[in-house]
C-alpha cells in the first residue's frame, strides 16, 4: 500500500518558514506586500482569491485585493498593474485567471514587472526556468509545490529516474517538466495526442498527472513503487452522499493507484494546499530580494 504524501502538512511547514522570514523582514522595515487582482465574478476564482488573501495576512504580509467589475477595460487593468509595479510596498502581483474574454490575458501578464511576478507566468521567468536558472526564476506555484512533495518521496536529486508529466499546459505541465529536468530526472511530457499513454505512464518512476480529467489514470498504468503526484482537482457527482451531492477527485484513480504506487498525493489534501503556500513563498522571496537580503530556500 502506497505512502500517502501529506500536502497539508508540507504546506503548513512552508507557511511556517514564510512567517519566520516575513517577521525578520518586517524587523528591518520591509513588510512583504502581495496584491491580488480579480476581474469579474467567477465563483471559483473568488474562493481562490479569498484564500490567498487570508493566508497572506496569516503570514504577516501587507495584503491588498483589487476586485474589479467584469466590464473593466483592458486599458484600466493595464494601468492598475503599472501602478502596482511602481508601488514599493508591493513585492508580488497576482492577476487571477481566467480574465473576461474582452481582455488579452497575455498582454496583462507581460505587463507585470518580472521581479514582482510571483505566479511565474511572465516570459522572463518562463525563460529563466527553461534555461535552468531555477534559483533566479519565479516558478509557477503548482509545479513548485509538486516538486517539494516529490522531494519528500525521492530526495532532491532525481538522477537515473524516469519522470512522466501528463499534460502540457504553460501553468503546470511545461514548468513541471523543466523542474524535473533541473533535478536530473529523465523527462517525458505526455498529452492527449500521445500514442499508448498507458504504456508511457508505466515507465514512470515519478508520474505527475495534470490533465483535468477525473480518474483518467488507472491503477495498471502505474509502475509498482512509483511516486504519483496528482495535480487534478475535479468535481464529480457523488450519489452515494445523497442526491445532488458532489466530491473532489484527482486525475488518478486513487483507489486503484494506491495498491501499486510507492507514494501518492491524495485529492484533496495533496498538491492543492501547496499551491497557495508557494505563492506566499514566492512573495517573501521577492520581498527579501527587494530588501537586499538572501532569500529563504524552500
Ligand atoms: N487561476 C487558476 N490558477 C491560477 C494561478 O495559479 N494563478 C492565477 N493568476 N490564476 C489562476
Amino acid at each position: 500500500m502506497a505512502e500517502r504524501i501529506d500536502g497539508k502538512a508540507a504546506a503548513a511547514a512552508v507557511v511556517d518558514k514564510v512567517k519566520t522570514a516575513s517577521a525578520e523582514l518586517a524587523a528591518i522595515g520591509t513588510t512583504p506586500g502581495l496584491a491580488v487582482v480579480i476581474v469579474g465574478e467567477d465563483p471559483a476564482s473568488q474562493v481562490y482569491v479569498a484564500s490567498k488573501s487570508r493566508t497572506a495576512k496569516e503570514c504577516g504580509f501587507h495584503s491588498v485585493q483589487h476586485t474589479l467589475a467584469a466590464s473593466t477595460s483592458e486599458a484600466d487593468l493595464v494601468a492598475l498593474v503599472e501602478a502596482l509595479n511602481a508601488d514599493p510596498a508591493i513585492h508580488g502581483i497576482l492577476v487571477q485567471l481566467p480574465l473576461p474574454d474582452h481582455i488579452d490575458a497575455g498582454r496583462i501578464i507581460q505587463t507585470i514587472a518580472p521581479d514582482k511576478d510571483v505566479d511565474g507566468f511572465h516570459l522572463i521567468n518562463v525563460g529563466r526556468l527553461g534555461a535552468g536558472q531555477v534559483d533566479e526564476a519565479f516558478v509557477p506555484c503548482t509545479p513548485a509545490g509538486s516538486m517539494i512533495l516529490i522531494e519528500k518521496a525521492r530526495g532532491r536529486d532525481l538522477s537515473g529516474l524516469d519522470a512522466v508529466v501528463v499534460g502540457r499546459s504553460n501553468i503546470v505541465g511545461k514548468p513541471m517538466a523543466n523542474l524535473l529536468l533541473a533535478a536530473n530526472a529523465t523527462v517525458t511530457i505526455a498529452h492527449s495526442r500521445t500514442a499508448d499513454l498507458a504504456g508511457v505512464c508505466r515507465r514512470a518512476d515519478i508520474l505527475v498527472a495534470a490533465v483535468g480529467r477525473p480518474r483518467m489514470i488507472k491503477g495498471d498504468w502505474i509502475k509498482p513503487g512509483a511516486t504519483v503526484i496528482d495535480v487534478g482537482i475535479n468535481r464529480v457527482p457523488a450519489p452515494d452522499k445523497g442526491e445532488g451531492a458532489t466530491r473532489l477527485v484527482g486525475d488518478v484513480d486513487y483507489g486503484e493507484a494506491e495498491a501499486r504506487a510507492g507514494a501518492i498525493t491524495p485529492v484533496p489534501g495533496g498538491v492543492g494546499p501547496m499551491t497557495i503556500a508557494m505563492l506566499m513563498a514566492n512573495t517573501v522571496v521577492s520581498a527579501s530580494r527587494a530588501a537586499g537580503r538572501e532569500p529563504p530556500r524552500f
